[in-house]
């Protein structure tokens, strides 16, 4: 784990505390009160492989990942954030996988097109959640996306992945629809996936990422974005520990990622870890199983 300081080892030494003169571009002590959109792994199993930690021949306890979504839960209740729930169903093992479902920005929903036939029907399910709860701005959407699987939202942008799962075209679709800058960014690891399994907003202006998961052109467009990124290293991406929430204060984040944890802490930011060992034989952690409604 480095800060995002060139030349600046960010572990922290016994003698030397490294951040004692380093600036502090992480925590700002700003923290918002979310609303998410969760849905109990009802129907939780891995029974078809669409990304390399899905093994249907290794089985998945659905009774444990109930368990640790709950938990999931509870620590979002606990920070003060509101969840609503959409209903589980039948035959979508992966439904669980929320964030995967919408972009919720300034109450415009733009719908997700799932790029796998095993999915396919998680985008009407959801975009029908969306309608029957009041949204009425709503963009069905002509182009492959994964919802916040691939579009992460920051105060004047807009990340979005694309390589694995989410069309180029799409990115555009958003930007028109959202009336937000969308900026794309190319994943080449197919461990990670989906964006949010190499990156996640820290808050409104600054981001945690993992750089192996992206191209090289890729890679310098966060470091021109984000000079101040917290830059995380493989072995807390391979937990991971980049699927994490933050609200500017808290991170949850997967409780095996502990250069990420240290990290975080070291730049003002509280913990708040979580087990989802379960969910992550389908590929997924903490924000994978969280959709944010703004606004
Ligand atoms: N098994 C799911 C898939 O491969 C996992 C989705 C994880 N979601 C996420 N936002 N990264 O589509």
């Amino acid at each position: 784990m480095t800060t995002g300081i060139p030349g600046r080892e960010s572990r922290p030494s016994a003698a030397v505390p490294s951040t004692a003169t380093a600036p502090r571009p992480a925590a700002d002590g700003r923290r918002t009160t979310k609303h998410f959109l969760m849905c109990r792994p009802e129907h939780f199993t891995v029974e078809y492989a669409i990304n390399p930690w899905m093994d249907p021949a290794a089985g998945a306890d659905r009774e444990k990942a109930i368990r640790q979504w709950e938990e999931l839960r509870s620590a979002y209740e606990g920070l003060g954030h509101r969840v609503s729930l959409i209903e589980p169903v039948e035959g979508l093992p992966d439904m669980v996988f929320a964030a995967n479902g919408a972009l919720v920005v300034e109450g415009r929903v733009y719908g997700a097109r799932f790029k796998h036939a095993e999915r396919a029907a998680e985008g009407p399910a959801y975009l029908e959640w969306f309608v029957r709860n009041g949204f009425d701005r709503v963009h069905e959407p002509a182009f492959t996306n994964e919802g916040e699987g691939d579009f992460l939202t920051l105060d004047h942008v807009i990340l979005a992945g694309t390589g694995f799962r989410t069309d180029l075209a799409a990115h555009s679709e958003a930007q028109e629809f959202l009336g937000r800058p969308v900026v794309t960014l190319r994943l080449v690891d197919p461990r990670f996936y989906h964006l949010d399994t190499a990156l996640f907003p820290l808050n409104g202006h600054n981001v945690a990422y993992f750089p192996g998961a992206f191209s090289p052109g890729s890679q310098e467009v966060l470091r021109r974005l984000f000079p101040h990124a917290l830059i995380a290293d493989e072995d807390d991406a391979v937990v991971l520990g980049l699927n994490a929430v933050s609200d500017g204060t808290h991170v949850v984040v997967n409780a095996e990622a502990t250069g990420l944890r240290r990290t975080l802490e070291r730049e003002g930011f509280e913990v708040v870890p979580v087990d989802m060992s379960e969910l992550r034989k389908a590929g997924g952690g903490p924000k994978c199983c969280t959709l944010e409604i703004r606004g």
